[in-house]
């Protein structure tokens, strides 16, 4: 399965982006987005430099197709957030994983750890289920995890090694939700996979149909020797409904979870019964979209994103009170959506609605001050940008 992705990467394809100018030292940390774009979905590779600003982007094929939920009202494919997910690329080791939501696949590279633009392509390979919109990877298990949000959905899992990339994804655990594909949105959808810091437990959040009083729930599988097991225990902690991206507090089994029904939700994983529950529910005043969340080890606080109000939104760990709101609106965004922490930046993904162009703002997290702001239009990168994840 192992093929080279290289010939995608005429000189078309090599654009610079943004102010970003190319530069002859190697980059060994990056972040990821992928474009998601429903003729051929590609990776953006950008990398971030010594002092955290980014440069020039690089795109890679994942030889898939990307994709766009439909309207509940209109059923028309809805752009941005056509995923309607957080984490639709993850990095385990040095392996980035991507998922192609119309061809119902899954991408693994290879990330060359002395320039992390280099990925190199083991192959696509097809999921269980419609749909998938995010993806998880334990390099203590080695295992890749996607969920699909489509008409057949669910979770399923595939080992990997260095050798021969992904293997064969096993039996769909079915969420049983009642849908379409693509899906209509945004209630009843998948939100987010992700294992926690010891990888022993793979969660994954799903959003309320408040039209058939369906809640929405947190689902836990543990991770049995070197599989995920087959059942969940599901759990729809009290105050929260649209459950959506989810990050966990270090060395807590606590996560701050997003739902832009309230705000957010400071939530506790009980290990033993795999029971989720809320500590305390976040009621973000002004808020319309809150669905986007990456704690910061800088400032060991939460920041929240909101896909209709252009600022983040910082949040205190111990107490879920909002420590400082900082407006971006001066760099023209109509909302942003999936962030990463890395080091003492944030680096946050904003889609553009198609009149303001897709870009990365680079973020001082201790003073939410503003260094970069870089587009992505360059590249062709369209308003159906989507996931963050970062190599470092
Ligand atoms: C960061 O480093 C890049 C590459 O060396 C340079 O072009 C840019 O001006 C620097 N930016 C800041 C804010 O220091
Ligand atoms: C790093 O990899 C990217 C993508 O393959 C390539 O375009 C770039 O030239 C490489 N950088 C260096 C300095 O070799
Ligand atoms: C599933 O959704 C369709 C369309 O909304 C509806 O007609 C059907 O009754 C639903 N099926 C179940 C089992 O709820
Ligand atoms: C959040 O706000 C709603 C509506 O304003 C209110 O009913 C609810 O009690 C508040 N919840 C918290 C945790 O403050």
């Amino acid at each position: 399965m192992l093929f080279s992705d290289k010939f995608f990467l005429s000189s078309a394809f090599l654009l610079t982006v943004g102010d970003a100018r190319p530069t002859d030292e190697c980059s060994k940390s990056a972040i990821y987005v992928q474009t998601n774009a429903n003729d051929h979905n590609s990776i953006v590779a950008i990398p971030i430099q010594s002092n955290g600003t980014l440069g020039a982007g690089v795109l890679h094929s994942t030889g898939g197709k990307g994709g766009n939920h439909l309207d509940s009202m209109t059923l028309q494919p809805v752009a941005p957030d056509g995923l309607l997910s957080q984490s639709a690329v993850a990095v385990a080791g040095n392996f980035l994983f991507a998922t192609n939501a119309m061809t119902n696949s899954a991408s693994m590279y290879r990330i060359n750890p002395e320039n992390a633009t280099d990925l190199s392509l083991y192959g696509e390979y097809p999921v269980k289920g419609t749909f998938p919109n995010t993806v998880a990877a334990s390099l203590k298990h080695n295992i890749a995890c996607v969920a699909t949000t489509g008409q057949t959905n669910g979770i399923s899992c595939a080992n990997f090694d260095e050798r021969h990339g992904l293997g064969t994804f096993d039996a769909l655990r079915p969420l049983g939700l009642n849908q379409s594909t693509p899906p209509v949105g945004p209630p009843n959808t998948v939100s987010q996979v992700a294992f926690t810091e010891n990888e022993d437990f793979l969660v994954v959040t799903v959003k309320a149909d408040p039209l058939t009083n369906k809640p929405g729930f947190v689902a836990v599988y543990r991770v049995e020797g070197k599989r995920v097991s087959h059942d969940a225990v599901r759990s729809s902690p009290a105050g929260t409904a649209i459950l959506f991206g989810f990050d966990q507090i270090p060395h807590t089994n606590k996560f701050i979870v997003t739902d832009p029904s309230i705000g957010a939700a400071i939530l506790n994983l009980n290990t033993k019964t795999s029971d989720v529950s809320t500590i305390k529910a976040i009621n973000i005043t002004g808020q319309a979209a809150t669905c986007w969340t990456t704690i910061s080890p800088a400032t060991g606080t939460a920041f929240v994103t909101d896909g209709a109000v252009d600022r983040l939104v910082e949040i205190g760990l111990n107490d879920g009170g909002i420590v400082n709101i900082y407006d971006l609106i001066a760099n023209g965004n109509s909302g942003l959506f999936d962030l990463r922490a890395v080091g003492e930046f944030l680096y946050v993904l904003a889609p553009g609605k198609g009149t303001t162009m897709p870009s990365v703002t680079v973020v001082k997290a201790k003073a939410g001050k503003v260094v970069q702001h870089l587009s992505l239009a360059g590249l062709g990168v369209t308003n159906n940008v989507q996931g963050m994840a970062f190599y470092r």
